[in-house]
């Protein structure tokens, strides 16, 4: 099957085309899901029609959150920003991938782009996590709240800078750019410990001393904010449970996962995104992670019952379907997002509503 039709991102333009044009299709012209009855599941304190939502990547305008919305996707996240203006990586910043599954035991996978968008997809992206200037996203993301209706919740996500002139100075970063989306009116906030496209090997979220210092500065300076805190896939397990109990006395949830570091490359096994070198390393989504997805739920889960913490757990990774969002569910997600998948259907919240 290869009938991609565009909804929130078309891969075919820029990113800022993708702005300027976005979001596709008739859409605004449908009439908005309605949801029946009263919000049974709570988000984060918000009554909520269903446990599953948009992840961050593809809502990065109040626009793009209203279509979502529409669409009867009751909890959405606007797209990661950064404290300052930060440019987006060059185009293209995106390649279906031919499926293999994705074996964590390798020191790094190698995946090969191809031709057509099939389903279930398997993504590779390479944006850098561009952003604008606090006072354009800020307008935005106020804008976004505005179009919040009965039963809906808006999450809103950031990512630190690394610093030239250090660790500090990347923690002071991440106290002030958080506290710029405070200003918004947000108090669930979702800090990304875990993009695989900033160009160096180590995520942050495997250095626990740095990650933990981070949240604990946040929460320090803000104590009213519950805070999310997005990982990648942690293969060592005894890796993981430092993590969330070194984390976890400052964060209301975690949200697992990313998309997985890789070497995206075409069918001569040249480097596949173009630019500069470090580009070489992208990020997969969809199918090829989703069996990586679930046992990093379940392993949260187990951490959480056995350490007597209550953090909520965000399941993210490779829900195309119905029964990938109740097998998400089954291992322990207390809520799922999706993002691939989303991108392919639109549908998909109407979907898993109609499943619950
Ligand atoms: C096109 C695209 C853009 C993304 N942008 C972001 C982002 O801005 N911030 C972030 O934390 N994750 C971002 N992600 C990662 C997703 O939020 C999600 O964690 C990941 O894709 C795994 O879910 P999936 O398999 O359902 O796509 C992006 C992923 C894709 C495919």
């Amino acid at each position: 099957m290869s009938d991609f039709t565009p909804w929130l991102y078309d891969p075919k333009l820029s990113f800022a085309d993708n702005l300027r044009l976005g979001p596709f299709g008739d859409f605004d012209k449908k009439p908005a899901y309605k949801n029946n009855g009263e919000p049974q599941y709570d988000f984060f304190g918000t009554k909520v029609y269903s446990p599953f939502g948009i992840a961050a990547g593809p809502l990065p305008q109040a626009k793009f959150v209203k279509s979502a919305l529409d669409r009867g996707y009751d909890i959405v996240t606007f797209k990661t920003v950064r404290s300052h203006l930060y440019p987006v990586h060059p185009e293209p910043n995106t390649f279906p991938l031919e499926y293999k599954k994705f074996d964590p035991k390798k020191p790094s996978e190698t995946y090969t782009v191809k031709g057509t968008y099939d389903f279930p997809l398997t993504l590779a992206n390479s944006f850098g996590i561009p952003s604008f200037e606090p006072d354009i996203w800020q307008k935005e993301i106020k804008e976004s709240f505005k179009l919040l209706g009965k039963g809906q919740a808006l999450l809103v996500a950031f990512q630190g800078t690394l610093q030239p002139d250090g660790r500090e100075k990347f923690i002071e970063d991440h106290v002030y750019g958080v506290g710029k989306l405070r200003e918004t009116g947000a108090r669930l906030i979702e800090i990304n410990l875990s993009c695989p496209n900033e160009g160096h090997s180590n995520l942050l979220c495997f250095d626990i001393e740095t990650s933990t210092e981070i949240v604990k500065q946040v929460k320090l300076t803000y104590p009213d904010l519950n805070l999310i805190v997005k990982l990648s896939y942690f293969y060592d397990d005894g890796h993981l449970r430092e993590f969330v109990e070194a984390v976890g006395p400052y964060i209301a949830g975690i949200a697992a996962f990313n998309t997985l570091q890789s070497q995206i490359i075409d069918k001569k096994g040249e480097r596949a995104f173009n630019g500069p070198a470090t580009r070489a390393i992208a990020g997969v989504s969809g199918e090829a992670v989703k069996h990586l997805c679930i046992d990093m739920v379940q392993r949260l889960a187990d951490h959480r019952q056995k350490l007597n913490a209550d953090f909520k757990i965000v399941g993210v990774g490779g829900v195309q379907t119905v029964e990938d969002f109740h097998n998400l569910r089954r291992a322990g997600a207390d809520y799922v997002m999706g993002l691939t998948g989303v991108m392919w259907n639109p549908n998909l919240a109407a979907e898993i509503k109609a499943s619950l």
